[in-house]
């Protein structure tokens, strides 16, 4: 863009340190740059307090398009920015100028200069203009834009460079579907309302990074090409040319590493970083995402709580000045999945499930006869519910992802009386003792579910919960209910490994107490682990892990790995805690999940600058893609041809 010796004039202006006199030396050491490389004079240098120009160079501006006002009037002002819509109106042509911080109107006359005028008239949408005039009150006024008591009488124009007519509008209220504006990310990123889900996540790693130092802790970072480890989700690997036939893999959370730094001394370790799942994609789930991995020393799990629920207030009020006075709940795992059917519940609205097996079984109806749990939820004032509205939730709770057989429902009569879709099998003393366990008034309707695995039932409970949440309008994304899940099992069964699994991941301590039930019954031991949970959306998870190299082989062993393969792939973390390992325990906050909830957004795509589609793609660069035969070779990899 410019020669060695305007570059080498630019920094040295640039480098000056502030004070009055440098800004004046600065306006008029501009002037001659600008005259001696041929731009535009820019208009005198302003020591502007904290606001949106102060950190503006005056190369190509002087001001915003975000920050011009009434008190400006009369102003001189040079500005820089896309062109978002040209509109002409008799001798007049309305220019809207947007750039990061807003958007002016700038005005060119007819009748003032023809030739400016007709340039105006030429531009098309996303050129990139410089435009020169003064700053004038409107004759009539935007009270929707913080700069809509202004205009900028324009005399001059420059395009800086033209622009192809964009795949979309660039407005909030975009005509550009998904596809389009993925290909194009870098045109749908110009747009207000995703621009300020970048704003607001750089607003939230610089708290979090600020909150974190002021408690002590060091960012330190860790590699992002590792060992690929068998527990987890699916790694993604990168083959190593100077080591042919083996692979790294990407992390899928520095969970060893922070480990070992804890080993290391050092104490209070974070980072803001990059992780990698080979999973299958959902609203809250990326490929890569981003982790604010902590560890700390010497600590316990009411430590790490207290410090981190510390961290969810500090960000609510600096990022939404939301002030959470109380301390969050602290349910256990076995009553989120008893009253909530989820390890995530949202606690926006109440509706707790109500078990009935002790009240409805042994009646003459056979699905809840035959069931091995019945349970139900109440939903207040929804009485008034049709048959048709009824029928949908069947149909909703029927479709294959829940996988209900069906749905029983009763209404709570205006004078106290229970009518049921099963009335032929229940007297009214029965459907009166239900109301009372749910506490149930007149207005309001219990929708039941039953089946023969308590675990499924309550899960498919779980979701008509939430579907009645919504459609009684009780998820309101203003309102925050924030817990600790806590009390986790240490194992999971797996069907598909036919083994037993870590729920959380095998560096869980087990809680002290059950200890001795890790030899006779693992199913039943409680790990010392804990998530954060806000309006049912994971935010993050931790816990304390084991600093025992005993303990984790004994872990290893109950997940099925013999001592010979627990060592290959774990040998390092169980050495290292035989020279000295602190206790010590953590927790990671996904930032993309955090961002997305502060913003209101119903997937963690639109807080992400590039994010990948539902099927893992990134449809702008084309990734991922076959590889050249080349660099196949180099790799030393040949590919099975296809169905092998
Ligand atoms: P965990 O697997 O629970 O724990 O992850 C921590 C948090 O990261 C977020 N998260 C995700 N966000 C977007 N896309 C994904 N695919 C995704 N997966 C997880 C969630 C989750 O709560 N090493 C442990 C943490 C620890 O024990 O310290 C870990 O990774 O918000």
């Amino acid at each position: 863009m410019f020669s060695a010796e305007a570059s080498r004039h630019l920094h040295f202006l640039l480098e000056m340190p502030n004070s009055p006199a440098r800004n004046a030396d600065i306006s008029q050491k501009l002037i001659i740059f600008a005259q001696r490389f041929g731009q535009a004079p820019p208009l005198p240098y302003r020591d502007s307090a904290i606001n949106n120009s102060q950190h503006i160079t005056a190369m190509f501006r002087t001001n915003t398009c975000g920050e011009l006002r009434l008190t400006d009037a009369g102003k001189k002002t040079t500005l820089a920015g896309w062109v978002q819509r040209v509109r002409k109106m008799g001798g007049m042509t309305f220019v809207d100028l947007r750039d990061r911080y807003g958007i002016t109107q700038i005005v060119f006359n007819n009748e003032v200069d023809a030739a400016l005028n007709d340039a105006a008239n030429n531009l098309g949408r996303e050129f990139v203009v410089q435009i020169t005039g003064t700053v004038a009150e409107r004759s009539s006024k935007n009270p929707h834009l913080p700069t809509g008591d202004i205009e900028i009488i324009a005399d001059s124009l420059t395009v800086l460079n033209p622009s192809q007519v964009p795949p979309f509008t660039i407005e909030d209220d975009t005509d550009g579907g998904d596809d389009l504006r993925m290909k194009f990310r870098y045109l749908d990123l110009r747009r207000p309302s995703v621009r300020r889900n970048l704003e607001l996540r750089h607003r939230m790693t610089m708290e979090t990074r600020r909150y974190l130092d002021s408690k002590g802790f060091l960012e330190i970072e860790t590699p992002m090409l590792v060992g690929s480890t068998p527990e987890g989700a699916r790694d993604f690997v990168v083959p190593s040319r100077m080591n042919p036939g083996c692979f790294y893999a990407l992390p899928q959370s520095p969970q060893t590493l922070k480990q070992l730094l804890m080993v290391s001394g050092m104490d209070r370790y974070f980072q803001i970083v990059k992780c990698f799942r080979d999973e299958d994609l959902r609203a809250d789930r990326q490929p890569e995402f981003t982790q604010i991995d902590c560890e700390m020393s010497f600590v316990s799990q009411n430590d790490i709580i207290e410090l981190f629920e510390g961290m969810a207030k500090h960000l609510f009020r600096e990022l939404r000045g939301v002030e959470l006075t109380e301390p969050f709940q602290r349910m256990p795992w076995a009553d989120a999945m008893k009253y909530y059917g989820s390890d995530k519940p949202d606690l926006r609205f109440d509706m707790k499930f109500v078990e009935l097996m002790d009240i409805l079984k042994g009646h003459g109806f056979s699905v809840f006869d035959n069931a091995a749990y019945i349970g139900g939820i109440c939903a207040k004032g929804a009485a008034s519910y049709t048959r048709k509205q009824l029928d949908q939730l069947t149909e909703f709770v029927k479709r294959p992802q829940i996988g209900a057989k069906g749905m029983v429902y009763a209404r709570v009569e205006a004078d106290g009386t229970v009518k049921s879709s099963v009335d032929k099998f229940y007297t009214q003393d029965v459907l009166q003792k239900m109301k009372e366990a749910f506490g149930a008034e007149p207005g309001d309707l219990i929708l039941i579910l039953s089946g023969d695995d308590a675990m499924k039932t309550r899960k498919q409970l779980c979701e008509l919960r939430l579907e009645m949440g919504n459609r009684l309008g009780l998820r309101d994304k203003n309102k925050f209910a924030c817990l600790w899940v806590v009390d986790f099992p240490m194992f999971e069964w797996s069907d598909e490994e036919q083994r037993l699994m870590a729920m959380h991941h095998p560096f869980t301590h087990p809680k002290d107490e059950d200890i001795p039930l890790l030899d006779t019954k693992p199913e039943e031991v409680r790990a010392d682990a804990y998530d954060m949970v806000v309006n049912g959306v994971e935010v993050g998870g931790g816990s304390i892990r084991i600093h025992d190299s005993e303990l984790q082989a004994k872990m290893f062993e109950i997940l099925g790995f013999t001592p010979e393969k627990a060592q290959e792939q774990f040998g390092f973390l169980m050495n290292a805690f035989k020279y000295g390992a602190p206790p010590h325990g953590g927790l990671a906050y996904g930032l993309d999940r955090w961002v997305s909830l502060f913003a209101g957004l119903d997937s963690i795509r639109d807080c992400i600058a590039f994010p990948k589609n539902n099927s893992g793609r990134d449809v702008m660069l084309e990734a991922p893609a076959p590889l050249d035969q080349k660099q196949l070779d180099e790799l030393e990899l040949a590919l099975a041809p296809k169905g092998e």
